[in-house]
């Protein structure tokens, strides 16, 4: 069904969808290519939420040249009227011929009527080249839209033995500056950055996106100013935060998750919203549910073993992502995650290892929940 040109165009559009990675949450990543003959007649990505779809800026660069066109597209496009008009009306008016898709839009409001659309106009569409690295543009949105719960990263920097923080709570710095450099592109893509009170009394982090110091090629790409600072969301059960934080003079907004909303005294401009409490905190399960309501998509975690462990054991980790040291904190330093009682290797959390590679004097690791 497909043929290799057909490949070529769609990398083409996954490559073009990726430079939407810092900008267009909560909406999807969406690349789209359009060709006549052997030609790229135009191009587009989607940016940011509001602003035009990807298929919307190939359709204006290709003008009078989309008819009788390919369209090739990361994404179904879509049937509904959001903050903008149906691609698919779209590609129907300017009388494309065939439609290559890499996936079905998971969003239920669209969920294959897309595609049904344009078939009904006559128009020839193949879905499913290059799925799986269409679906990995946008993990945190296709998991929302299946399921309602966010994706989340767990970021853990540790010691060769495992330790995450000495016995008294310091942990500034384990890993280098540039595996520090490499958390600040993985805080970029998500969108939020999640934390606990303790990790912010402890370390007093600012847990934002510090532009300035992006690789040059990133900041050539984009006008750094315009860039969004994820959210910074902070489990607080019993609101023990106060407002001489570090993260509250920062610019972007600040998401407090408390059991004990009537105790917050964090000023109007820290969004707070109430959790009910599971154990030693909070419900974990309805702290991301409420983040996905909230548009938050994807969420990376930055805190110590005790949530570590705490989201281990509730199973709620989709990535975790190790940054090992080649240093030695000693058997009273703290672990890597808290959590304990098992008695069969059945019980043990598993990842299957995607990615190991050096950064700076460190070892970063990423693995999926099996
Ligand atoms: N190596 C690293 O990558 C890294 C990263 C960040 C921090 N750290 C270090 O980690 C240390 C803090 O670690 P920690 O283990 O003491 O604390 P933590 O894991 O950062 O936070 C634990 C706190 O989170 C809150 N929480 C709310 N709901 C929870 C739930 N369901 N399960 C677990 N926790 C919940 C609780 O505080 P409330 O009851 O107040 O809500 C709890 O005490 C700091 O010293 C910091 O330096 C290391």
């Amino acid at each position: 069904m497909f043929s290799q040109f057909d490949t070529d165009m769609m990398s083409r559009a996954i490559d073009l969808a990726k430079r939407g990675v810092y900008t267009t949450a909560p909406n999807p990543n969406v690349g789209c290519v359009i060709t006549q003959g052997d030609d790229i007649v135009g191009e587009g990505f989607h940016f940011r939420a509001g602003e035009p779809h990807a298929e919307v800026f190939a359709l204006r660069a290709a003008g009078e040249k989309a008819n009788g066109a390919i369209a090739y597209v990361t994404l179904e496009p879509c049937s509904h009227f959001g903050r903008t008009p149906p691609c698919a009306d779209a590609l129907i008016a300017a009388n494309v011929s065939r439609v290559v898709c890499a996936m079905v839009d998971p969003n239920p409001n669209v969920a294959g009527r897309g595609i049904q659309r344009l078939r009904d106009a006559g128009i020839q569409v193949d879905v499913g080249l290059l799925q799986p690295q269409a679906e990995a543009l946008n993990p945190g949105f296709i998991k929302v839209m299946k399921t309602g719960m966010p994706y989340v990263q767990l970021k853990l920097a540790a010691s060769l033995d495992g330790r995450t923080a000495l016995a008294n709570g310091k942990s500034q710095w384990i890993t280098g500056p540039e595996a520090r450099a490499d958390v600040q592109v993985f805080r970029a893509k998500a969108g939020a950055v999640l934390s606990t009170s303790q990790t912010v009394l402890d370390d007093n982090p600012s847990l934002n996106v510090r532009w300035e110091q992006f690789p040059l090629d990133v900041q050539a790409d984009y006008d750094i100013k315009t860039l969004r600072q994820p959210i910074r969301v902070i489990l607080d059960t019993d609101a023990k935060v106060k407002i001489d934080a570090q993260l509250f003079s920062l610019d972007g907004e600040v998401l407090l998750v408390t059991a004990t909303p009537q105790a917050v005294s964090l000023g109007d401009d820290v969004e707070v919203i109430q959790v009910n409490r599971q154990g030693n905190g909070l419900d974990l399960s309805a702290t991301l549910r409420a983040l996905a309501s909230k548009g938050i998509n994807h969420i990376w975690v930055e805190a110590g073993a005790t949530l570590a462990g705490s989201l281990l054991n509730a199973d709620l980790v989709d990535e975790l992502i190790v940054y090992q040291a080649p240093k030695l904190m000693g058997q009273d330093a703290r672990a890597l995650a808290n959590f304990g009682g098992l008695t069969a290797m059945e019980q043990v959390p598993s990842f299957d290892l995607t990615d190991v590679c050096q950064i700076g004097n460190d070892v970063r690791l990423r693995m999926k929940k099996q």
